[in-house]
């Protein structure tokens, strides 16, 4: 096993925007990472360079104490696991688990022993003597992770490779894949742009946005503390509200927010001009309780909670309340807020205090 150290890790493709830029990331030994971003934000092209795949324009890349930056692929003791499997067609399941294997030598029997026990783990014993075409996504994923595995390597890295799944087997392999981390006590890097994944699995989540980091936290400290607007709004199913406003009343502690006067203190000597606020902390009653009034514009009713979305005087934001709440689009509502979880950020969009 293995640490993993990227320093101001920086890949430009072509004339346009870097896809990577100035990365920096430690990774301990045994620990699992989360690389959580939208679409397009650099996460592929970041395991990339880590397995060898993609040179770095700039840049360093440490695995363990050595420098790898430039080492052939082959020669970095990493294993990959990608979205959409990578297995050869031709080739049966034991045959896909044992040729990393078998490219290395390994003996003959150890090779057939580590197949057998790694395919039982899995629950792919019965399926050994077929080919991927006859496989479920979830089987040949799991095929795919065998693979990986067998090979016992320093370092793993995963591309979303539960995206393919439906939601049922990807909470499965989702549970097998941090029961095997703990088994193995292996370094693991995961890349999400499910940040319900990367909360429920990361022990550390890093939170890349156009190529940058923007956090790097546990999933508690991200959720609890966003750096930015960016993270508040991504982390969180619904994620955060954000509301813009000026301030008022006496010392400018009052903050207007369409039809909302929030109560804020004054962070940090800077007057902050956006307010977050998550759905869990904001509630409704009758006009005139709470902080003003708002308009009920979409309610969803999702069985455990009801999620409601409201328009105060032009600043959107959801509630979300326990249960099957009593509310119906077009109702007149007053809003409840926990003004104790108001978090305070600044123009540009970074969090006060
Ligand atoms: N081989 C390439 N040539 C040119 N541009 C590329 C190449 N690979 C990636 N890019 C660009 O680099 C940026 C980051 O891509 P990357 O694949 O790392 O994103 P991602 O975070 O993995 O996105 P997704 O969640 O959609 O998989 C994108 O703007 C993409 O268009
Ligand atoms: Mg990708």
């Amino acid at each position: 096993m293995a640490s993993v150290s990227l320093h101001r890790l920086t890949k430009t493709f072509d004339a346009g925007r870097p896809a990577l830029q100035d990365f920096s990331l430690d990774v301990r030994d045994g620990e699992f990472v989360v690389l959580l971003g939208p679409s397009g934000c650099g996460k592929t092209t970041a395991l990339r360079c880590i397995a060898g795949l993609e040179e770095p324009t700039a840049g360093e890349i440490l695995i363990g104490e050595r420098e790898v930056t430039h080492v052939p692929p082959a020669e970095r003791d990493v294993a990959m696991v990608f979205q959409n499997y990578a297995l050869y067609p031709h080739l049966t399941v034991h045959e896909n688990i044992a040729f990393a294997l078998e490219m290395r030598r390994v003996p003959k029997a150890d090779c057939a022993r580590r197949v057998t026990a790694m395919a039982a783990r899995l629950g792919l014993a019965e399926l050994l003597d077929r080919r991927p075409a006859q496989l479920s996504g979830g089987q040949r994923q799991r095929v795919a992770l065998g693979r990986a595995i067998v090979r016992d390597p320093a370092v793993f890295l995963f591309d979303e490779p539960l995206s393919n799944l439906d939601a049922k087997l990807r909470l499965e392999l989702r549970a097998e894949l941090l029961a095997l981390h703990r088994a193995l006590g292996a370094t693991m890097i995961y890349v999400t742009h499910d940040q319900v994944e990367a909360m429920t699995m990361g022990q550390r989540i890093a939170i890349l946005h156009e190529g940058r980091l923007r956090q790097l936290g546990a999933p508690g400290e991200i959720y609890e503390r966003p750096a930015d607007v960016f993270v508040a709004r991504f982390v969180g199913s619904p994620g955060m509200n954000i509301l813009t406003g000026s301030g008022t009343g006496e010392g400018g502690r009052v903050m207007q927010c369409g039809s909302l006067a929030l109560p804020v203190a004054d962070a940090a000597g800077v007057f902050p001009t956006q307010l977050g606020l998550r759905p869990e902390h904001v509630g409704v009653g009758a006009v005139g309780e709470g902080v003003g009034e708002a308009l009920v514009e979409v309610v969803e009713p999702l069985g455990s909670e009801t999620l409601v979305h409201l328009d105060a005087g032009g600043q959107a934001l959801v509630a979300r309340l326990p249960g099957m709440a009593d509310v119906r689009v077009g109702d007149r509502v007053g809003v409840r807020v926990d003004t104790r979880r108001l978090h305070l950020f600044d123009a540009a969009g970074v969090r006060l205090g």
